[in-house]
Order: structure tokens, then sequence, then C-alpha cells
């Protein structure tokens, strides 16, 4: 039987949220973990952009996913501060807190809103289509850096924010208008 995407974006999820806490508990082991946690975290979300926001989107969560993609363009912004901190200094704690405190939210929502309006609005063919290309886009965006997107990485974050007339923006005038529309 194919995989159930619903189950593939929870999957994700729980491990995030064991990461977190291992970052939190075993600061010794900051240094191997904030790669991994920065790997996981950038391909799911740019995964769930690709594929599963749009989706999302047309099937009537178009507030809500306005809303998921600036929480993802926030933990994207808070991931390169966690990279860039010093795993041994009090900083590294404060933007750990922010952005664990922050994506955990994040993860509730899409767990009470998004999802459940996906499962109820599609068809099974559908599910089953979107876990194969959920899973495809996850693989190609694995290993890709926080803020370090295509042009069509970008345009399809506009998208999801609901954005409208960017399509002439150059690769760094739409990373800037992204960046200001988080807030961060
Ligand atoms: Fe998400």
């Amino acid at each position: 039987m194919a995989a159930d995407v619903i189950d593939l974006i929870l999957q994700d999820h729980r491990e995030i949220e064991r990461l977190f806490d291992q970052l939190d508990r075993h600061p010794a082991r900051r240094p191997l973990l904030v790669p991994i946690l920065s790997a996981l975290l950038i391909a799911h979300d740019r995964a769930e952009e690709e594929e599963i926001y749009p989706v999302a989107r047309e099937a009537g969560g178009t507030d809500e996913i306005t809303r998921s993609q600036k929480e993802h363009l926030r933990a994207e912004d808070l991931l390169v501060k966690l990279e860039l901190a010093d795993a041994e200094d009090s900083a590294f704690d404060t933007v750990l807190t922010e952005l664990a405190d922050m994506v955990t939210a994040h993860f509730r929502e899409e767990e009470r809103q998004v999802l459940p309006a996906m499962r109820e609005r599609l068809g099974e063919g559908q599910m089953e289509a979107l876990a194969k290309a959920f899973l495809s886009s996850r693989d190609k965006h694995f290993g890709e850096r926080p803020r370090d997107r295509r042009l069509s990485d970008l345009q399809q974050q506009a998208r999801n924010a609901g954005l409208v007339g960017f399509s002439d923006l150059a690769k760094n005038e739409l990373a800037d208008l992204l960046r200001k529309l988080a807030g961060s």
C-alpha cells in the first residue's frame, strides 16, 4: 500500500520535535545536530511549499496557507541565526527556544487545520499522488541550506503567501520582499 501523505508529514514533525528536544538537553551534541535539523526542516518545508500548500490553498485553505507560509519564512530566518550562533553561547539557547516554540506551534496548526481539511476534501487517488510528489520534492531539496532558494522556490513561496504582481522581480528583490513579509 502506498504511504499516506499525512503520515509522512507527521513523521517529519515528530522527528523535528525530537531533534529540538535533543538540542535542548544535550548541548555537547549541538554541532552534530544543527546540520541534521537544518537539512530536515528545509527539505520538509520546501516539499510542503511545492506540493502540499498549493493543493491545500486550492482546496479552500487560503488564510491558513498564507499564515503557514509566513511561518516557514520566519523559521528559515531563525535557522540561519541558529547556524551562526555559537553552541556554547546563551544566544544559541535564545534562538533555539524561539525556533522550537514557533515550529512546534506551526505543526499543531497544520495538524489541527490544514491536514484534516486536505483529508476531507481530496480523494484517495489525489492523496496517493500527493504522497509520491511530497517524497520526491523532499528528496530533491535535501541538503539545501536555509535561504538558499532558486527563483522558482521564491516564486512558489510568494504564491503560497498570497502575493501577486511579483513575476518581474529579480531573485534578490523577491527574497527581500519575502523577508519583510516574514517580519524578520
Ligand atoms: Fe509546515
